[in-house]
């Protein structure tokens, strides 16, 4: 990435793309599993049934399918996208980063890449971090994802948790212009009381993963539902209308939100304490369940293909989600809504691929296209005498 853009006001959204996987789990398969019944799944949350990622795909795999989606819809090339940020709480690895693997995979080769973790709200966060890249010049184009492949993480006996999330991705193209629209305003929060309300104990730096940690199921998501599910109703509606009154703008004047698809009653409450009636929410958790990371853009990009959203339309994309954090972003629709569907068919799963390790059980030998890399003219002729003794010198500039 390079720092040659001039400074731009406004960051649009001109791409949008989505991908769930094929295997689908419903209220009738959970049945069997653990001690829950359709008709209490459907009237506490409204999830009917949600997407599990089948052996071969992975957080970058996803990923890369709606993002190189998202970059069709928008004409651009993958080429073209200064700055990849990817919002997720289940990463292919600790590191590198899934945005660095999602990179490779769709084949960009300019790119800065980063993941961002803020749990559900990751995407309005990666969002924000977009835009402002965008406003201050420093990336013209930025492929915001979304990725979750929650189903690896969840407790199948505990049934206050498992009947609730799906695997899925979704992914944007903020580009910035002079034009009028698009971002107009932002709100974060972040929580820290409710640190403990939603998370995984074990895995990270406080508890490493050990045989003691995975045997008591340390390493799946635990979560305080009703603490949860009041904090999120209160803190999607002001988070909400906060963004809106910085945009200049009062809840009636918002066309659609789109809010994180954890349960259809918190949805309703939101609706409610903004005096809004439900048409003017966008739900689509009966077919999902709770993508985390990835309802939001996912949600989105349904809403625009399905002709909910007009140019000149405000729209209030709203999440909340672990940390405790809450995110707001209210924009002004610019692109042309008729490209997403064309956008979703230029690609298929089968056209990315995420590479693997070739031994997992040591460091790979360096792979050739790194070797040409670092074959290159070294513009600054480092001698590499020092750091690897006896190593030849680098070809010098001419
Ligand atoms: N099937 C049948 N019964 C169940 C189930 C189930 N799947 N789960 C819980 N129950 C039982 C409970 O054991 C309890 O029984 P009891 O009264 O005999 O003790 C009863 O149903 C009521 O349980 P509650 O937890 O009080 O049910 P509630 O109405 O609060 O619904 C739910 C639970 C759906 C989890 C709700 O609290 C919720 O949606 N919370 C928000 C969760 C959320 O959005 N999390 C995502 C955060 S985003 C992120 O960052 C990951």
């Amino acid at each position: 990435m390079t720092n040659e853009s001039a400074p731009v006001r406004r960051a649009h959204v001109t791409g949008w793309g989505r991908y769930v996987p094929e295997q689908i789990l419903t209220n009738a398969d959970l049945e069997k599993m653990v001690d829950t019944n359709d008709e209490w799944i459907v009237t506490r949350t409204g999830i009917r049934e949600r997407r599990v990622a089948a052996a071969h795909e992975t957080t970058a795999s996803m990923a890369a399918v709606a993002g190189l989606r998202a970059i069709r819809t928008s004409g651009l090339d993958p080429d073209d996208i200064d700055l990849i940020v990817l919002a997720t709480l289940t990463p292919d690895y600790w590191m590198p980063s899934t945005a660095a693997l999602v990179k490779e995979a769709i084949g960009n080769t300019r790119a800065a890449a980063m993941d961002v973790s803020a749990a559900c709200s990751g995407f309005v966060y990666a969002f924000s971090t977009a835009q402002a890249y965008v406003t201050a010049g420093l990336a013209r184009h930025v492929l915001v994802i979304g990725a979750e492949l929650l189903t690896r993480f969840l407790d199948y006996t505990d049934r206050g948790t498992c009947i609730l999330f799906g695997d899925g991705a979704g992914a944007v193209v903020v580009s910035g212009s002079d034009e009028p629209g698009g971002s107009l305003g932002i709100s974060l929060t972040t929580e820290p009381q409710g640190a403990y309300m939603i998370w995984l104990p074990a895995g990270g730096a406080k508890s490493p993963p050990s045989r003691e940690t995975v045997a008591r199921g340390e390493h799946y998501i635990r979560m305080e539902g009703r603490e949860t599910y009041r904090f999120a109703t209160r803190t999607l509606a002001s988070t909400a209308l906060e963004s809106i009154r910085r945009a200049g703008l009062e809840p009636g004047d918002v066309s659609l939100f789109i809010p994180h698809q954890a349960n259809i009653r918190i949805i309703e409450a939101v609706a409610k304490g903004l005096s809004l009636p439900m048409n003017r929410m966008f739900v689509n958790l009966d077919r999902y369940g709770n993508t985390s990371a990835a309802s939001v853009p996912i949600a989105l990009a349904e809403a625009v293909n399905e002709g909910r959203v007009a140019v000149g339309d405000r729209i209030c994309m709203v999440a909340f989600g672990a940390g405790f954090t809450s995110g707001a972003v209210t924009i002004e629709w610019t692109a042309d809504p008729a490209r997403g569907t064309a956008g979703d068919a230029a690609v298929r799963p089968g056209d990315v691929n995420v590479r693997l390790p070739v031994d997992w059980d040591s460091v790979d030998p360096i792979p050739p296209a790194l070797a040409a890399l670092m074959s290159r003219p070294d513009p600054l002729h480092i001698p590499l005498d020092d750091v690897v003794p006896g190593d030849p010198e680098p070809a010098s500039v001419t």
